[in-house]
């Protein structure tokens, strides 16, 4: 298979002054020469990440789970002639771990426009930019939960599953335009966004799940970063990833109830309450 030279392209990255995103950024500039486009809603976050690159990261702020931001950042790109070679859709958030009938409304399409529909959103926006590099390519971060899904994240999961079903629709929609594209199955990773929320459970999820499970962003950005030069269409990234891959494929029914009762067991009354609240119906 043809490998993808990442070395001295210009990188567009969502999501990029934390977690997965900022360590991306941090190894595509350092190691790879990069110049990147990088975007998020906190300003002085970006202001800060944007010193500490030296000239190599153009941050701007942007919430790319709206639509019309799009438009003024496609403006923006084309303005300063930002044409990029890459696009990375890393921007992600989590909803509390609970019931769907649990969650807000407002929690549900936040989770739904940032993780999905600001896919779409940005490949409506940008490809026409993206077309004119040599070797234009869109690298979509999704989560082992869009193979099988997590209790308690409903939302989340399904939100993955879409884009990942959207990036499949890509590979078929954009082979004909050579556009090379990716989905990321990440598994757990140390980063913030277990902390957005808070909450007693919240807190022993990312203590005692993640901190145990996860490994760190920046492991986890050399492995996308390995998977992107391998020119992989699917980057399923560590052994949790793997292992639930794996078991969805072989028994999709049995593997996604097994999962649940794994999750009950754990001593966290989170997924207990949600087994709970649904019995009491
Ligand atoms: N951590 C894990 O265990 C894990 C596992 C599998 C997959 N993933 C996926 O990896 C991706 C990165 O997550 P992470 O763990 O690195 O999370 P993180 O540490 O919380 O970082 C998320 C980044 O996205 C930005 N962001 C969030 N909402 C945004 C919005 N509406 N518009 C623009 N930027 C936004 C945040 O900055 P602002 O808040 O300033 O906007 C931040 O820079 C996500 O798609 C996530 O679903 C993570």
């Amino acid at each position: 298979m043809a490998k993808y030279d990442l070395h001295n392209k210009k990188v567009f990255i969502s999501g990029v002054s934390g977690g997965i995103g900022r360590e991306l950024a941090l190894k595509l500039i350092r190691d790879y020469n990069c110049i990147v486009f990088g975007v998020a809603r906190n300003y002085q976050k970006l202001k800060n990440f944007e010193n500490e690159c030296g000239g190599r990261l153009i941050a701007e702020v942007m919430d790319v789970s709206q639509s019309g931001q799009w438009q003024s950042i496609a403006r923006k790109m084309n303005e300063t002639m930002f044409y990029p070679d890459v696009i990375i859709n890393n921007a992600g958030v989590i909803h509390p771990f609970d019931s769907i009938l649990n969650l807000s409304e407002q929690e549900i399409d936040s989770v739904i426009n940032t993780n999905y529909k600001s896919i779409i959103y940005c490949v409506r926006n940008l490809t026409c930019l993206l077309e004119k590099s040599q070797s234009p390519a869109i690298i979509n971060i999704l989560s082992a939960a869009a193979a099988l899904p997590v209790l308690g994240t409903s939302i989340y999961s399904s939100s993955k599953r879409a884009a990942l079903s959207l990036t499949e629709s890509l590979w078929q929609e954009f082979a004909p335009k050579g556009i090379y594209v990716a989905a990321v199955i990440s598994g757990p990773v140390k980063t913030g966004l277990y902390q957005a929320k808070s909450g007693e459970d919240r807190q022993k999820i990312k203590e005692g799940i993640i901190s145990k499970v996860g490994v760190s962003a920046k492991t986890e950005a050399a492995r996308i970063i390995r998977g992107i030069a391998k020119r992989k269409k699917r980057i399923v990234s560590g052994i949790t990833a793997k292992a639930m891959s794996a078991a969805y494929k072989a028994a999709p029914e049995t593997s996604v109830t097994l999962s649940g009762f794994i999750m009950r067991l754990l001593p966290l009354k989170t997924f207990k309450a949600i087994f709970k609240k649904r019995n009491n119906k």
